[in-house]
């Protein structure tokens, strides 16, 4: 196992009802930002629920935070902020909607120009406090540092993270789940299950707990995402599922392991230039890599078609080969097309593709920092 230190000071408040909760998370005199995205925390009630609960509080609302929250967007909210002398944020729906609310906390006190936190990872000494409702479980975003921003402008997708920038608190209410159409449910199964491969499937480092546990997490989204679909208002099966995805990204199971994210870090590119759903980027490029690195993963590729898929026994090759099928029809079972083609991307778009990465720096990836343009070319070509 490798040396790490762990720190995660989010306050999860889980269950039915409890928004009710938040009033005594919040400092009595702030002044509250609640931020938001297209609309459905207003359709579902969640955003009536959030307001009842609070009260008494100066409150004041940004709505509009879009999928793959973007940096035109998210500036007018920290104008608003600033000019409100607003204290407190609080995030209510997605990874998107957090995410965006992390960079307006750390936007709002920062004195130059806030896109230098992604394009020159400007330092940052201050955010403003901010918590979340999640109503999406996908991400992780709700109990860790970092955050995805788009600048539309310079087709620029650019993670940052900061340990000033975990959520004082989150709620996690598995029935404000039960209103998500199919794509998004299908969705957060996704980015959970590839959240747990890019800290699980490295090379081993005899980290028997941080196995295990990733094990456990993608055991229950393979038994519990096709029920999410099937019976949207089982709250035991969308409990289960919101636990599982904040645990995929808190921390817990890539400390003391290698991380990958190279996945996630060609799925970027393919959002920004097309458009696709941040897991339908993942669900085509995973299979793929798989099978592109199969040599430097064979390890945990076999350990993972044994305690994941079950498949012991008979030829290694074979069973890799099968473990990888096994994950691309897990993928297209809940409907998230596993192919470049499947999205009507040709073969053509791969130059661009290659392209952004290199002009991103994202040329030396993976959990060997091994991972090349070359590498990435063979991936889009085998995903296409
Ligand atoms: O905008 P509204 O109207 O709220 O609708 C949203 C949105 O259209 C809808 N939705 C959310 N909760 C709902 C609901 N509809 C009905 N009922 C509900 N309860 O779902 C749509 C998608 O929402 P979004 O927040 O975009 O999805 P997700 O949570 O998948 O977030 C994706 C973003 O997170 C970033 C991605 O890059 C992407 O930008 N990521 C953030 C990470 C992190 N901070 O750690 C890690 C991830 O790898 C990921 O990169
Ligand atoms: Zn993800």
């Amino acid at each position: 196992m490798q040396n790490f230190t762990f720190h995660n000071p989010t306050r999860i408040l889980f269950g039915a009802g409890r928004i009710a909760d938040i009033a005594r998370q919040i400092p009595a005199t702030a002044r509250v930002l609640i931020t938001y995205g297209g609309g459905s925390i207003v359709k579902s009630g969640t955003l009536a629920e959030v307001k009842s609960a609070l009260a008494g509080f100066t409150l004041f609302e940004f709505a509009g935070i879009e999928a793959n929250p973007t940096y035109e967007t998210l500036m007018r909210a920290v104008e608003l902020a600033r000019r409100e002398n607003v204290d407190f944020l609080l995030a209510v729906g997605g990874g998107s909607v957090i995410d965006g609310t992390k960079f307006i906390a750390a936007a709002i006190p920062f004195a130059g120009e806030p896109w230098d936190i992604l394009a020159k990872r400007a330092k940052i000494s201050s955010a403003v406090a901010f918590g979340s409702v999640l109503t999406l479980p996908a991400t992780g975003s709700e109990m860790n540092n970092g955050a995805v921003i788009t600048r539309r402008a310079t087709n620029d997708k650019l993670a940052f993270s900061n340990g000033l920038l975990y959520p004082r608190f989150s709620v996690l209410d598995p029935t404000k789940t039960f209103t998500l159409p199919a794509r998004q449910v299908a969705n957060g199964v996704v980015d959970a299950f590839v959240h747990i491969t890019e800290q699980y499937l490295t090379y081993p480092a005899d980290a028997k707990v941080q196995d295990r546990i990733a094990e456990g997490l993608l055991l229950t989204l393979i038994e519990e995402g096709p029920r999410a679909l099937s019976e949207p208002e089982n709250y035991d099966v969308r409990a289960n599922l919101m636990w599982t995805a904040t645990l995929a990204l808190n921390g817990l199971i890539g400390a003391g392991v290698p991380n990958d994210w190279a996945t996630h870090m060609l799925g970027h590119e393919i959002t920004v230039l097309h458009g696709l759903d941040h897991a339908q980027t993942l669900a085509v490029v995973l299979p793929a890599m798989l099978q592109v690195r199969r040599a430097e993963k064979r390890g945990k590729l076999l350990q993972y078609a044994e305690r994941v898929w079950g498949l012991q026994g008979g030829d290694e090759e074979a069973r890799i080969d099968a473990a990888i099928a096994r994950t691309r029809e897990f993928f297209e079972s809940l409907q998230v097309p596993t192919r470049l083609s499947g999205y009507g991307i040709s073969t053509d778009a791969i130059p661009a593709l290659i392209a952004q990465l290199e002009r991103h720096g994202m040329t030396a990836l993976g959990e060997r920092q091994d991972f090349d343009l070359d590498g990435a070319r063979r991936v889009f070509e085998l995903a296409a």
